[in-house]
């Protein structure tokens, strides 16, 4: 019903469905208290108008029950507007296990999109049906924002951090791709596409190409940029291995923990003495100026890929 309603744009992700309903009820219930109101105002205008019988109203001191009725339902109506707008903040917020990684980095003019698979591509994004897609973004040089209006969803692109979102589209067809966010001369041109394809005719697309895999890529530079020398066992290891960390807590030096996650992996990339492991000497230089984003979410993903065993 809701996508007959021109306001609407199409709706292709899974969450785009309970978004639309929050605001209409938002919408709904403010169009009622505003018609109310103003309906009041212009009804009792005319009935309490001043007249030779009316000479203006008697003082009110009080009404007990009134206050508790302006006062409980606002109450209970925004209360509701919290809870349905959390819950579905919450369900967009937590990235399914079983999504798929893409990296995107946004930069002065344009959206680079990197898939699992290896396939890459400028100011379009290719994705199945029915696969929960998680998207991790970076900024080369000032904030954008990665919007697909039909799915309902929107993130800032900042310089220096991730930012994540995740989504499932569930309608195949084209859709508009968007930066959301003044970056320059050239933002409104900062558009593309968005391809949600049947999962068959996604492995065909995948298929086409035969690229280096960000796994790949960040192996490479790990070698290329001689990680391997120091986070290898051996007696010249001098950082620590990395295989099997993601994900967990690991111990820094002079007490307390941090997650060892994306953000970790490039501050320590970028600012190797910000946080030192537990048990090791701040020796490592920093690689600022010498990778791009995209080097260092290879290198995230080749670490990522990394298991316990392998010793790097
Ligand atoms: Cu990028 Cu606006």
């Amino acid at each position: 019903m809701l996508s007959q309603l021109p306001l609407f744009p199409e709706a292709a992700s899974t969450i785009a469905r309970g978004v639309d309903l929050l605001y209409l009820f938002l919408t709904s219930v403010t169009a009622f208290f505003s018609t109310l109101i103003f309906a009041c105002i212009f009804i009792f205008a005319v009935k309490y108008r001043r007249s030779p019988k009316n000479q203006g109203p008697e003082a009110v001191h009080g009404n007990l029950g009134l206050e508790l009725l302006w006062t409980a339902v606002p109450f209970v109506i925004t209360l509701i507007m919290f809870t349905w707008g959390a819950s579905l903040y919450m369900s967009d917020a937590r990235v399914p296990p079983n999504a798929s990684d893409i990296y995107v980095v946004g930069r002065q003019w344009m959206w680079k999109i990197q898939h699992p698979e290896g396939r890459r591509e400028i100011n379009e994004l290719h994705v199945p049906i029915g696969q929960p897609i998680k998207l991790t973004l970076a900024s080369q040089d000032v904030i954008h924002s990665f919007y697909i209006p039909a799915f309902r969803l929107k993130q800032d692109v900042v310089p220096g951090r991730y930012t994540t979102m995740w989504f499932e589209a569930n309608k195949a067809g084209e859709y508009h791709l968007f930066c959301a966010e003044y970056c320059g001369t050239q933002h409104s041109g900062m558009i593309g596409r968005v391809v949600v394809m049947e999962p068959k005719e996604y492995e065909n697309w995948l298929g086409g190409v035969t690229e280096e895999t960000p796994v790949e890529a960040g192996e490479k530079l790990f070698t290329q940029f001689n990680c391997v020398n120091c986070h290898a066992t051996g007696a010249r290891q001098r950082g620590p291995q990395l295989g099997g960390l993601f994900g967990k807590d690991v111990q820094l030096e002079g007490g307390g923990t941090v997650k060892f996650d994306e953000s970790y992996i490039r501050e320590s990339i970028i600012n190797p003495n910000a946080k030192i492991v537990a048990g090791y000497q701040p020796v490592m230089p920093t690689f600022r100026g010498q990778v791009s984003e995209e080097q260092i979410l290879e290198l995230i993903a080749y670490i990522k890929s990394l298991s316990p065993q392998e010793g790097k």
